[in-house]
């Protein structure tokens, strides 16, 4: 069982054993490594363990994470990682994670993924808050972040401990009712009902166009 998330001239999938391969291409990349936690140096090992990771959680009805690879489709590659971390079910939170591999940046093919991974921690999964830390000095972050209308509340003074050195970062965060009032979230609807529907397929679990 697999996501697969329409969003804009991107869709946004459940990784395969294949992607190993562009995903190691891709994040061998020193300025993703700067500015998360992604090991660095990036080895293909990492990339066939984090696949496994991302399929074991898509099985789940309830999964912790889920972990998106951001496909090229006329190519079918992978080009770009995103993700819902932490996921709590009770209060109703998750924090997202971004990357997108060097050729692909300053073309907003991450706001368009950010948006519709929104659209379906709000609308599908009924997620209350999305969150995101971005480290202090990521401009391009930080402004991405902004334009998917995220609000920032604060600084988090050494937080994260990134390879041995402590890192502080922004917390920025949208709330579901700022993703209806703000259009420039929401893409074309209606959406088809069946798109919405789960288990259409035994290789997709749930299908959402944005
Ligand atoms: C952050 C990242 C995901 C943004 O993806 P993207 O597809 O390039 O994002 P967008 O094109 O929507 O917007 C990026 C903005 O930052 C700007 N930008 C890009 N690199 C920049 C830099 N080094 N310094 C300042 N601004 C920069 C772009 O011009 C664009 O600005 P605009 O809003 O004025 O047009 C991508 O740069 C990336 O993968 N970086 C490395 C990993 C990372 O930082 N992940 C996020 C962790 S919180």
């Amino acid at each position: 069982m697999a996501y697969l998330i329409k969003a804009g001239r991107v869709n946004l999938r459940t990784v395969r054993k294949a992607d190993a391969e562009s995903m190691y291409r891709y994040l061998q990349d020193g300025e993703i490594g700067r500015w998360t936690l992604i090991p660095r140096p990036y080895r293909r090992k990492d990339a066939q363990a984090f696949i496994e990771v991302a399929q074991r959680q898509a099985r789940k009805k309830k999964p912790n994470m889920i972990l998106l690879g951001i496909e090229y489709p006329e190519t079918g590659e992978i080009i770009g990682g995103i993700g819902l971390h932490q996921i709590n079910y009770q209060h109703k939170n998750a924090e997202i994670g971004c990357w997108i591999g060097k050729p692909f940046r300053g073309q907003g093919l991450v706001t368009e993924a950010m948006k519709a991974l929104m659209q379906y921690a709000f609308k599908t999964m009924k997620l209350k808050r999305v969150s995101a830390q971005v480290f202090v000095g990521n401009v391009a972050s930080m402004k991405m972040v902004r334009r998917c209308g995220f609000t920032r509340e604060g600084c988090l003074r050494s937080n994260f401990l990134q390879r041995g050195e402590w890192r502080t970062s922004y917390i920025y965060s949208i709330l579901s009712e700022e993703l209806k009032n703000r259009q420039v979230i929401l893409g074309n609807p209606p959406y088809p009902k069946t798109a919405l529907r789960r288990g259409n397929s035994a290789a997709i679990l749930r299908l959402i166009y944005i």
